[in-house]
């Protein structure tokens, strides 16, 4: 993305939103809900943002809206659904919203997707904490002239940041919500893995696999934005539940377990925000 471009997309945003945002919500597929409770919001679909990919045609579940405004006490901007590579979306177009909300003040980030699991006794429901991942999509959206404010060459050790990760596996126990880390596995997409793709990722490492997330977190991880993922497995993974796989499964599962899974990322929000005020008044 070209600095130029993202220029009209923040200088709108900044005349929408009442306050700058502290954190961004990236909600994956049936999984937007949470962005209804959101206090003083204001909301601005995708189609209304210059400079975001035009969608021509809406997929279930992928409501595609912008809400910003106050969740348990902190600014957040939600995207109700998000933009993936297999739409056809370049890369850059995918980062585009990190770049505009960072830019906006943003330092944290929160994504949830949706993931076929493969880590034998994943069930469907369960929620994965992203310790790393795989990025089997082979597209980068740094790739290309360095954006100014953006690292040339990220450091990728720790791209799920581990005292945030700390922070959830907290929450979790207090709120006695099952939560075990793994790696997710990111894939082009659109088709589902064939069972030989699914043994070949289990054994690269990948506990979950899916066709979102990677890209905006590479591009928060250039800027210095901290991540946290949360995956939720919607569907045993090709060959290992026997059955064939269905977006309208992984939807089904998503709306079973999204009141966990709001429930959680609320625990979290304050508290890693908290940290990284920490961290600031400390520097
Ligand atoms: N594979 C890839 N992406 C997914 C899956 C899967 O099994 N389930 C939900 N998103």
């Amino acid at each position: 993305m070209h600095a130029a471009s993202i220029h009209d997309t923040v200088a709108f945003l900044r005349e929408r939103f009442t306050r700058a945002p502290h954190a961004v919500l990236v909600l994956g597929s049936g999984l937007g809900e949470m962005a209804n409770d959101i206090e003083d919001a204001v909301r601005i679909p995708f189609s209304d943002i210059p400079g975001f990919p035009r969608r021509t045609q809406e997929l279930a579940g992928h409501a595609g809206q912008l809400v910003a405004g106050r969740l348990e006490g902190v600014e957040v901007a939600a995207m109700q659904g998000r933009f993936h590579l297999y739409e056809g979306w370049q890369p850059a177009d995918v980062a585009l919203p990190v770049r505009a909300l960072s830019a906006l003040g943003a330092e944290t980030m929160l994504l949830t997707n949706a993931a076929g699991g493969i880590r034998p006794g994943f069930q469907p429901g369960d929620l994965m904490l992203m310790a790393d991942h795989i990025n089997m999509m082979f597209r980068n959206p740094l790739i290309g002239q360095t954006v100014p404010g953006e690292e040339r060459f990220p450091d990728m050790s720790d791209p799920y940041d581990s005292g945030f990760r700390r922070i959830a596996e907290e929450v979790a126990r207090e709120l006695r919500i099952p939560l075990v880390q793994g790696v997710y596995a990111a894939m082009l997409g659109p088709s589902y893995e064939t069972p030989a793709e699914i043994r070949m990722l289990a054994r690269l490492g990948a506990d979950a696999v899916g066709m979102s997330t990677v890209p905006e977190v590479l591009v928060a991880r250039a800027i210095g934005m901290k991540c946290l993922g949360i995956s939720c497995i919607t569907n045993l993974a090709a060959g290992l539940g026997g059955e064939r796989l269905s977006h309208d499964e992984v939807m089904e599962v998503g709306a079973r377990v999204r009141h966990r899974l709001a429930a959680l990322v609320r625990g979290v929000l304050p508290r890693v925000a908290g940290l990284n005020r920490a961290s600031e008044a400390a520097e």
